[in-house]
Formats: C-alpha cells, structure tokens, sequence
C-alpha cells in the first residue's frame, strides 16, 4: 500500500486527507507543528486506523529543511500546511 504525506493535518482540508487515506488502508505521514499539543493533534488519533498507520512528524515550514524527513520516500505529497504571514502595516491599530 502506499505511503502519503500530508502537511499541517491539524488543518481542515488536512484532516479530512488524512482520514480519507487511512479509511482507505494507506500509511499517513502528517506534519504538525507542536505534535505534544493533545488539544490540537488528538483528534487525529481518534481516526480508524490511526494508530496502526498514522506517523506524526514534527515540522514548520519556515524553518528551512524542517519538513524534509516527512516527505522523504513516500508515494505522494498533499502539501495543505499554509503559513499565514501578516506583514507590519503602520494603518492596522490594535482594537481598543
Ligand atoms: N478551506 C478552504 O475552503 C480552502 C479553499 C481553497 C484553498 N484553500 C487553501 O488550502 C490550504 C489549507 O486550507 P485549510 O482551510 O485547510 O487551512 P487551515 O485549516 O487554516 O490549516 C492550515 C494548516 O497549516 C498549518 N500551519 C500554519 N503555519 C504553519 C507553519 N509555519 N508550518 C507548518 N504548518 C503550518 C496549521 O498548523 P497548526 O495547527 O500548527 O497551526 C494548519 O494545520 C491553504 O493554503 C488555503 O489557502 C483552502
């Protein structure tokens, strides 16, 4: 069977791929940023199959290379994670 990756599961669309392959007897890898953080990874262990073929990596896609081991020698990659960068704009005021 083949082995995907599927970046930032925690994600909405991410989730949802990694549920969708391990209903369908594929290995997941998924990458998260903090994979110790229960209360935003847990869900994913909840998933049939999940704990026989899900692999948690931790990775940041700013950090340059962080996300290298997870993809290395799988079949496919779902490339979902999306850093939200928010430039400094001296028109943006903080609410009161
Ligand atoms: N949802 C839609 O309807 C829709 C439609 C068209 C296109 N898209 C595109 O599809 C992609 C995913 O959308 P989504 O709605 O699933 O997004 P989402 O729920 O906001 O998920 C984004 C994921 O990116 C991860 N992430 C954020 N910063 C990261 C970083 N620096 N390094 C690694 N991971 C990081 C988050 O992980 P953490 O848990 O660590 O924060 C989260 O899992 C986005 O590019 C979006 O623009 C979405």
């Amino acid at each position: 069977m083949p082995e995907y990756c599927v970046t930032g599961g925690t994600g909405f669309i991410a989730s949802y791929l990694v549920k969708t392959l391990l209903e369908k007897g594929h290995t997941v890898r998924t990458t998260v940023r903090d994979p110790e953080n229960v209360g935003k990874v847990g869900f994913l262990w909840e998933f049939n199959g999940a704990k026989e073929r899900l692999k948690m990596i931790k990775a940041d896609l700013l950090e340059e290379g962080s996300i290298d081991e997870a993809i290395k020698g799988v079949d496919g990659v779902f490339p979902t994670a999306s850093p939200v960068i928010v430039p400094y704009d001296n028109n943006i005021q903080a609410a009161a």
